[in-house]
């Protein structure tokens, strides 16, 4: 087999296209390379001392793990001197990150999720990197957090890293989805799959049951339609799957189809959702449209959300396009 590297991968998409300049390229490189130095953490586990909680919280209100902070730093490091960046902006970060002064500034914006699916950290499940790539609006002097506040739809990349028994990225610019796998002997990223695609229909869902009780009327009806099974209304059996890490969730839909919902619920009208829209819902929104799915708030397509704050949380239903459009469906009526 020939192997095709991110490195090659990236020049000929750029041929091609025209999509990935050489400052993008740079930027997507440095992202992929930290991912494989968070990799090499979480695969380290207890004997890298990286278990376990912190006595810190997030801006969120969730107490973070040792390696949310570790997987942070690594991003925040290794993207700052490279002059490819004017700032970033993190799920473990209050504020944004301007690039310092000693460094050139370049002209885009990279959010992130360092570390997505903190609860498995500590009992070896599959987590993972979520990262979202913005441009700088035109004539930009300082960065400020209003510049990050772009529709998804105006993402110019976005991708995750998956740290699972392998270590796979999944990227996508625009034209459509590509996964490499790390070569752990070589430190390098393997094209591994090209142009994946969700199957529009599925008999697998993934949701967190526990807060059933919860809900509100359309996503009852719709998971209660989804439990009844071929005596239903639906009149075929689901199946359920359920990782609790987004990254892991979306990579399997991405590779056989499903639906993952996190929605609202009565609990809390000031908390939309548990997920965020900047580097979490829009960056995964991305991927799967970029894969023939979709993804909706259960109004409204994610990437035509105005993000009217950075930490914003926002209800998801994303995977195979007919099972989305029917929880969609169930929200208009
Ligand atoms: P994070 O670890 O970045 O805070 O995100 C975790 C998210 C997401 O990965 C997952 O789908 C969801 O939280 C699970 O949450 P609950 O177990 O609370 O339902
Ligand atoms: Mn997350
Ligand atoms: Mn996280």
């Amino acid at each position: 087999m020939k192997r095709i590297s991110l490195t090659q991968y990236l020049v000929e998409e750029q041929r091609l296209h025209n999509t990935i300049p050489a400052e993008l390229r740079l930027l997507i490189e440095v992202v992929a390379r930290s991912c494989k130095t968070i990799s090499h953490s979480v695969g380290k586990g207890a004997l890298g001392d990286v278990l376990g909680a912190l006595e810190t919280e997030n801006v969120q209100g969730e107490v973070q793990k040792k390696l949310d902070v570790i997987s942070n730093e690594i991003l925040l490091e290794a993207n700052e001197w490279g002059g490819h960046l004017a700032a970033m902006a993190s799920e473990e970060m209050e504020t944004i990150h301007p690039i310092p002064n000693r460094y050139p500034m370049g002209e885009y914006l990279l959010v992130f999720d360092p570390l997505d699916g903190s609860s498995n950290i500590d009992v070896n499940v599959s987590i993972g990197t979520i990262f979202s790539v913005l441009k700088a609006p035109e004539g930009m002097v300082t960065p400020s957090e209003q510049d990050f506040l772009q529709p998804g739809a105006q993402q110019v990349a976005a991708g995750y890293a998956v740290y699972g028994p392998q270590t796979q990225l999944v990227l996508t610019t625009g034209h459509g989805v590509n996964c490499f796998t790390l070569d752990r002997e070589m430190g390098s990223w393997v094209l591994t799959q090209r142009g994946m695609q969700i199957p529009p229909t599925t008999k697998e869902f993934a949701i967190n049951m526990s807060n059933s009780r919860h809900w509100h009327a359309p996503v009852q009806r719709y998971v209660n339609e989804l439990l009844a099974g071929d005596t239903g209304p639906r009149a075929k059996n689901f199946n359920m799957r359920w990782i609790a890490s987004m990254v892991a969730d979306v990579h399997r839909i991405l590779n056989r189809g499903g639906i993952f919902m996190y929605p609202a619920d009565m609990r809390d009208t000031s908390m939309p959702g548990k997920l965020r829209l900047m580097y979490e819902a829009n960056p995964m929104a991305f991927i799967v449209e970029q894969a023939g799915g979709a993804a909706t708030d259960g109004k409204q397509r994610i990437m035509d959300i105005q993000p009217h704050k950075l930490h914003q949380r926002v209800p998801v239903f994303l995977g195979s396009r007919d099972e989305v459009a029917v929880v969609t469906g169930y929200h208009a009526e």
